[in-house]
């Protein structure tokens, strides 16, 4: 039996006041439409059981049409509307576009690019975080805003912005270098502490004063990595800035419901660093787009799913945005195929979403984005994309129980960091360009292989009770970060440290007597030299593993060599080793493994973690785990074409028929089974 249960009786779920069960929907442009349009809208809304909408994203320049001008009589409405039909609003404050007359008024609140050329009106995001003009008339569009709708009864959550630092990561205008200026004297206290952390002794950059900085407009030879990294974070406390005084400008004009803005979390470093924006978010909300030439698009999904979660603490998110279909932003924007909007939002879901909602709801006949998908087509409702809107909302209804539960916590973290992936892009590298961040969803993927599930933690993570960490790619490692995960292998974790992890400190100055300094002791061993392999070239490892891209010249100082290179100038020198540390291990692989090698070496940590698979799944069967109020929620998507079959007792939600001692999932099918 489905036993629907209020979110009410949910407590930590960040969206219980919001909706009922899962919520879904997506972000509502009425301004682009009639009321006539509005009307089918609410109907077709309905019918796919919408539960919650994003308002008002982009709709500045219809509510205040000139300065101080405003015009609610549309906005009205449509909230009211929405409310009748029992639909929850999430209201934006419109800042991610400003409005015309703004920009003829104040062009110096355009943002300025690394060669100091201004940005022109138009596009969106079109503002400089630090511009004193551009916060108060922010701040007045989203009081005003709050003032009238604070307590509108369709209104449950609030949504600053949208995706800051999606078209304004980086401001080099002289406002934002004269903020820049002030950050950092915040940061050092003394110009000396400065030079003394980018070491401007390097081509005589010594600055005399603060005065003499400068946000890293361009040089045709680049910049200090030390000072790249510094405007990385600024730029992004700058952002978190805008965030904070919208988000307190709410607050201090009535509004008491979550108010949250949309991150943009995937494999790569992100725009902002979203470890201390999480923080400050009641609601961390992410976009995820899946990348057209990407074959293993459904994994990248998932690696990105658990990072959200990571940053959620472990807790409940919402996916704010995904496609139904093709976007318009990629080289060959692919749709999806059949069923494959549904598995993707229940991918989300199983990994801890509590709701899944689309850019956007209707696709747009005009504007910037004309041939993005939609959840109503340009073909209107006659279409396999409106059927399968329609299905998906049956289904998430039908798992609502599922709202509030909690993923179980895994056995595997793997850690990630955006600002270390920022340091590792400032300035000149081994091996430029390598995207040293694909080896966490390397990992990722090879875990999920095994049934074995991994949680995907940010720097300021958890890591008590791991049994296995995996430091992939973290090429920035503080020394209290060290130390954190020196400890948890003193207490009884294997720690695993991959090649470009942990080469330098916060100042992004490498970390001396050796590669990876953060590590050195932990590890028992060190590397002399980088040996950077060409593109044809690959190294044999003498358990015939390969290494393509990197190898080091490791010397073991206190560590067992486990694996050793079998060919090349590093023929029997250590490629991967182990020490015991305390109650647990630190191993350390130096070379970069091709995919086979990488799932030899995922073994052997496993191996020696004890960790084990919790789920028997066939190949290509993703299987999640949530549980929470006493209750086991077992997941399960098929991203095969076939009929898979699973063992599991309980009750399936989406068909409302008890299954068991097997579960068969049809082709590209999903099933959500209450366990027992
Ligand atoms: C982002 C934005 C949306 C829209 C989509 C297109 O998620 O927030 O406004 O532009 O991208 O994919």
């Amino acid at each position: 039996m489905n036993i629907p249960r209020a979110v009410g009786e949910m407590p930590g779920s960040p969206l219980h006041d919001v909706v009922t069960g899962i919520a879904f929907g997506g972000d509502y442009n009425p301004e682009q439409w009639s009321l006539e349009v509005w009307e089918e809208d609410i109907r077709l809304m309905r019918e796919a059981q919408v539960s919650l909408v994003t308002v008002g994203v982009f709709s500045w320049g219809e509510i205040e049409r000139a300065d101080g001008e405003w015009e609610f009589e549309w906005l009205d409405t449509v909230l009211d509307m929405l409310h009748e039909a029992g639909i929850a609003v999430d209201l934006a404050t419109p800042t991610a576009s400003p409005p015309i007359w703004l920009h003829q008024a104040h062009p110096d609140i355009l943002p300025m690019d690394a060669r100091g050329i201004r940005f022109h009106q138009g596009g969106r995001l079109q503002w400089c975080p630090s511009s004193p003009v551009w916060r108060e008339y922010s701040t007045r569009v989203a009081r005003v805003l709050a003032e009238r709708y604070a307590v509108h009864p369709a209104v449950r959550m609030w949504h600053v912005s949208n995706e800051l630092g999606g078209g304004n990561r980086r401001c080099y205008c002289p406002v934002s270098s004269a903020h820049f200026r002030r950050w950092l004297a915040d940061r050092y206290g003394t110009v000396d502490a400065l030079n003394a952390a980018w070491g401007t002794a390097f081509w005589g950059h010594r600055y005399g004063s603060f005065d003499q900085v400068t946000a890293p407009l361009d040089s045709e030879s680049g910049h200090n990595p030390g000072l790249l990294l510094d405007f990385d974070r600024f730029s992004s406390d700058a952002l978190l800035a805008q965030f904070r005084a919208e988000r307190d400008t709410l607050r201090a004009a009535g509004v008491t419901t979550p108010i949250t803005t949309n991150l943009m979390i995937k494999p790569e470093p992100a725009v902002a660093d979203y470890a201390s924006w999480a923080p400050e978010l009641d609601v961390i909300a992410n976009d995820h787009y899946t990348i057209s030439r990407d074959p293993h698009r459904e994994r990248e999904l998932s690696f990105s799913a658990d990072r959200t979660r990571g940053l959620a603490g472990g807790g409940q998110w919402l996916l704010m945005e995904h496609s139904t279909g093709a976007v318009n932003w990629q080289v060959r924007n692919r749709s999806k195929s059949p069923g494959e909007l549904i598995r993707n939002s229940i991918q989300h879901v199983a990994r801890g979403a509590d709701g899944a909602l689309f850019f956007q709801w209707r696709a747009s006949r005009a504007g910037g984005e004309q041939f993005h998908s939609a959840m109503v087509p340009h073909a209107g409702t006659r279409t396999r994309i409106w059927r399968e809107v329609v299905q998906l909302g049956e289904i998430l209804r039908a798992i609502g129980e599922v709202a509030g539960t909690r993923v179980e916590r895994a056995d595997v973290a793997i850690l990630v960091d955006d600002i270390a992936g920022w340091a590792w892009q400032a300035g000149g590298k081994p091996l430029n360009g390598y995207p040293i961040w694909a080896d966490a969803p390397r990992w990722h993927a090879c875990f999920n292989e095994l049934g074995i599930p991994a949680d995907v933690i940010p720097r300021t993570g958890d890591l008590d009770g791991y049994r296995l960490i995996v430091i992939p790619g973290v090429y920035l490692v503080d020394a209290a970060l060290a130390s954190r995960i020196a400890d948890a292998a003193r207490h009884g974790a294997v720690v695993a440290v991959t090649a470009t992890s942990g080469i330098v400190d916060e100042t992004n100055a490498v970390i001396l007597g050796g590669y990876p300094g953060a590590f050195r002791e932990l590890l028992g061993a060190f590397a002399e030299e980088f040996l950077v392999l060409q593109e044809h070239e690959d190294t044999a490892l003498d358990d015939g593993g390969r290494a393509v891209d990197w190898t080091a010249s490791v010397e073991v100082e206190n560590a067992e060599t486990i694996v050793s290179y079998a060919d090349g100038p590093l023929r029997g020198r250590p490629a991967l080793t182990r020490r015991s540390v305390g109650a647990g291990a630190a191993w350390y692989l130096s070379a970069q493994p091709d995919d086979a090698t990488l799932a030899t070496v995922v073994a052997r940590v496993v191996a020696d973690a004890d960790v084990r698979g919790r789920f028997a799944a066939p190949e290509g069967v993703e299987v999640v785990r949530r549980s929470g109020r006493g209750e086991r929620y077992l997941f399960v998507i098929n991203h095969n074409a076939h009929e898979i079959s699973l063992e599991v007792h309980g009750h399936e939600l989406i068909a409302g028929i008890d299954v068991g001692p097997t579960l068969t999932v049809a082709g590209g099918s999903v099933a959500v089974v209450r366990e027992g």
